[in-house]
């Protein structure tokens, strides 16, 4: 794809007939249904980059190498919103009452089952990533001696989750430091040191896709195959777990369930998919969810009525959400299909490499996250000489019109995060802009 304006030889393809059609389909009640109107959205030519770029409001006056942090929603997004709000603003019942939410729900939770390839009964909805590690953590059926082996490189949610649980009912939680040094981490370091931590009372490895500590991605598919040797070898009910929070993985990696052999995923929405803020799932396979217990009641169909339906549907939190951003997942999902999953990935991918390439031979900086995609996804971490990351990320904002972000974690990093939003050229500027910090 071109980042100049440039027309496909394929023609346009837009976003704006998936979307119509998701909103005319899910107005049951009304009896004239409302659809997106085409004039609101500024057309989407899905090859060209300066297009994708203009799908959203974000400020001209810097550059965003933060937006993966907290979503910006696009423009199918912010219609899709403004259309569900302006209803339940006005007319409440035409969305029903009792099951208010189901079908809408339905709707969003079949968009995430296409997009990572599993079934729609195995996926929960949530709110955010925080919230999945709180239920899955707070919810699996552990025995007395069972224990969580996790590293020294996930984010606070994970770590507290398990913390509280531990407190709870005294469930074993091991630490194990996976790399010293992240720039030169390898996938055999990183699979060997986490296997040798399993011990015969180990039950779930507790892990994170991409550290947003360092910006290593985790070899989920060797981890996964080391860990199913192991189970190999031990009664079913006695097997290991693998539970990711896939959150910098998502939407920002081109993989299913299946690539990462997983048994659990946990993810927000509202980051690198660019998906309505609020919104979330947790993935776990239909032999997996008998493992855990639902912690926050359900308003599924079955939980209200006791027919047998899907535990997926148990484990989502009932309560009236922000639906307007929950029905909205469709379009976001829809826009990054269109755009095209490998593409995206791509786009991150070449970004990070000219960022990290051109980091790396800076004298005033480190380059923290390694080098190599297998190892990395869009998450970028550095440090610069003499000077704390605040200040860096301070200085980038203010004299260089770069936004970036600091890690919040014991040792801070500069952190980069480039994306749909942002552009080579842009890359090009942020290195240079480094390049002149002192
Ligand atoms: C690895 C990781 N997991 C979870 C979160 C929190 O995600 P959420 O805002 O969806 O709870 C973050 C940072 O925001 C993160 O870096």
């Amino acid at each position: 794809m071109e980042d100049r304006d440039k027309q496909s030889s394929l023609g346009r393809r837009t976003v704006l007939m998936a979307g119509a059609a998701a909103l005319t389909a899910g107005c049951a009640g009304e009896s004239t249904p409302r659809t997106v109107s085409a004039k609101a959205q500024p057309a989407l030519d899905a090859r060209n980059w300066a297009s994708v770029r203009a799908q959203f409001s974000l400020t001209s006056s810097y550059a965003h190498f933060a937006a993966f942090m907290l979503a910006a929603h696009p423009a199918p997004v912010r219609e899709a919103i403004a259309q569900y709000r302006d209803v339940l603003d006005s007319r409440p019942q035409d969305y029903g009452i009792g099951f208010y939410d189901l079908q809408r729900s339905d709707d969003s939770r079949k968009a995430i089952a296409g997009y990572i390839g599993v079934r729609p009964q195995e996926v929960a909805l949530t709110d955010s990533t925080t919230m999945g590690l709180g239920l899955v953590y707070g919810g699996l059926r552990f025995k007395a001696g069972d224990e969580v082996v996790t590293t020294e490189h996930d984010f606070y949610s994970l770590h507290e989750a398990l913390r509280l649980r531990a407190e709870r009912d005294g469930v074993v939680v091991r630490k194990v430091r996976l790399y010293e040094n992240p720039a030169t981490a390898s996938t055999e370091e990183i699979v060997r040191r986490l296997v040798r931590r399993i011990t015969p009372r180990t039950r779930v490895l507790a892990l994170t896709w991409v550290h947003s500590s360092t910006g290593v991605k985790l070899p989920m598919r060797e981890i996964s195959q080391a860990v199913k040797e192991i189970n190999d070898r031990r009664d079913r009910g006695r097997r290991v777990l693998v539970v990711v929070d896939g959150v910098h993985g998502f939407a920002a990696e081109n993989a299913t369930m299946s690539d990462l052999g997983a048994d659990v995923f946990i993810t927000a929405t509202h980051k690198w998919l660019f998906g309505p803020r609020g919104t979330g799932f947790v993935w776990a396979g239909a032999d997996v969810w008998p493992m855990l217990q639902p912690t926050i009641p359900s308003f599924s169909r079955q939980a209200w009525t006791g027919t047998p339906g899907p535990l997926a549907d148990l484990n989502t939190p009932g309560g009236y959400h922000s639906f307007e951003n929950r029905w909205a997942l469709p379009q976001a999902i829809a826009f990054h299909e269109t755009i095209g999953k490998a593409t995206v990935a791509e786009r991150i991918r070449s970004q990070a490499t000219q960022l990290k390439d051109g980091l790396a031979k800076l004298p005033n900086v480190r380059l923290v996250t390694p080098r190599s995609p297998e190892l990395s996804a869009g998450v970028v971490c550095c440090a610069v000489n003499g000077m704390e990351p605040d200040a860096v990320v301070q200085q980038l904002l203010v004299k260089h019109g770069i936004s970036a972000g600091s890690t919040p974690y014991r040792e801070s990093f500069v952190r980069f995060g480039p994306s749909i939003v942002t552009s080579p050229d842009e890359v090009e500027r942020a290195i240079k802009a480094m390049a002149s910090l002192r």
